[in-house]
């Protein structure tokens, strides 16, 4: 917070990225969507966002009265990340803003003119890999809505927010939520999930992003609806047990990830003989997983495994939702 400038004028937000643990594909359902079955946990890996308002200070222009508040977005030199309405982050700021009456959303609200009144900066830090099967985009949209729901004072709770936030993505509302849980339908039914203990995980990014629409796509054309259950991985989560957890990580979306990025099979190869208890592509992929029996095992499996990927994270799960840092 700059020198002289009231409290409340800016908030900082912490997004985690996000694992699956287990994804089971049911069906292609009527609307082009996929029931699934995933048990999902967030993971010490973040993004960053700074929120401020500009102009003069928020009590004498609280937007309530009008809706005339203009978002503007930037974003560091991450590559393949729009700054404008293509931007989660932006989506979620204007659905949050119509709803609370403070965007017009049949108006221009991205503002284009800087240190215009009535508007709210958001600056967005990346560092989870983009289009990675991470639900970095996702995260992102979630902070904006637990950032802005705090800077603009709208009083709503934890349920209103992961309400909304379906309307942004499938994976939106566990990210408002965080921690473990359980995800079915389109994935924006979430349920809170007992795990106890730390997991330590090697995160083996890519910097070319596969679509989740393709894999999706390529799932019809190649796989069956798979009827497993998590019965598995949610025991092991609930026992801390880090092997049974690592033996029993699935992925339905897997085999199609494979089909188009085959050296990503090779990649997850090479984390288990590294030492790995298990491996597994996350969400639509390209980023690998793999599950180190502790935290000094992940960065050793990270060094032997750094050849196969472009870059190698290690982070600890789970992580908590979005976190006002101040
Ligand atoms: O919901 P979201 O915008 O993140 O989804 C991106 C794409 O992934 C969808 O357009 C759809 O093609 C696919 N998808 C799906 N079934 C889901 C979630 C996503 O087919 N449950």
């Amino acid at each position: 917070m700059g020198a002289g400038q009231p409290p409340g004028r800016r908030v900082e937000v912490r997004t985690p990225a996000k694992i699956n643990l287990f994804l089971a594909i049911r069906g292609r359902r009527p609307d082009g969507y996929h029931d699934l079955v995933s048990v999902m946990q967030t993971v010490a890996l973040h993004d960053r966002l700074s929120v401020d308002i500009d102009g003069p200070p928020a009590h004498e222009q609280h937007p309530a009265a009008h809706r005339r508040m203009q978002i503007s977005l930037s974003v560091d030199e991450t590559r393949g990340v729009p700054a404008g309405r293509g931007n989660l982050v932006a989506q979620a700021a204007a659905l949050l803003g119509a709803r609370m009456g403070f965007v017009d959303p049949t108006q221009d609200w991205m503002a284009q003119v800087p240190g215009r009144a009535h508007r709210t900066a958001i600056a967005l830090r990346k560092r989870i890999p983009v289009a990675g099967g991470m639900a970095g985009g996702s995260s992102d949209a979630a902070g904006t809505l637990v950032a802005l729901n705090a800077l603009w004072d709208c009083g709503l709770g934890v349920d209103d927010l992961r309400d909304m936030a379906a309307d942004l993505g499938s994976d939106v509302p566990f990210c408002v939520v965080g921690g473990t849980a359980l995800a079915t339908g389109r994935g924006t039914q979430v349920a809170r999930v007992l795990c106890r203990g730390t997991f330590h995980w090697v995160i083996g990014a890519s910097d070319e992003p596969l679509s989740t629409a393709d894999v999706y796509r390529h799932w019809d054309e190649v796989a069956e609806p798979s009827t497993t259950e998590p019965d598995v991985v949610l025991t092991a989560l609930s026992a801390g047990d880090a092997e049974a957890l690592g033996a029993a990580l699935v992925n339905d979306l897997q085999p199609a990830v494979f089909r188009l990025r085959p050296e990503l099979a090779d990649a997850r190869g090479a984390l288990l003989d590294a030492g790995a208890l298990g491996a597994v592509v996350s969400g639509s992929g390209p980023t690998v997983i793999g599950l180190a029996a502790d935290e000094a095992d992940a960065h050793r499996i990270a060094d032997r495994v750094a050849d196969h990927f472009d870059r190698v994270h290690t982070a600890a799960s789970p992580a908590g939702g979005p976190e006002l840092v101040r």
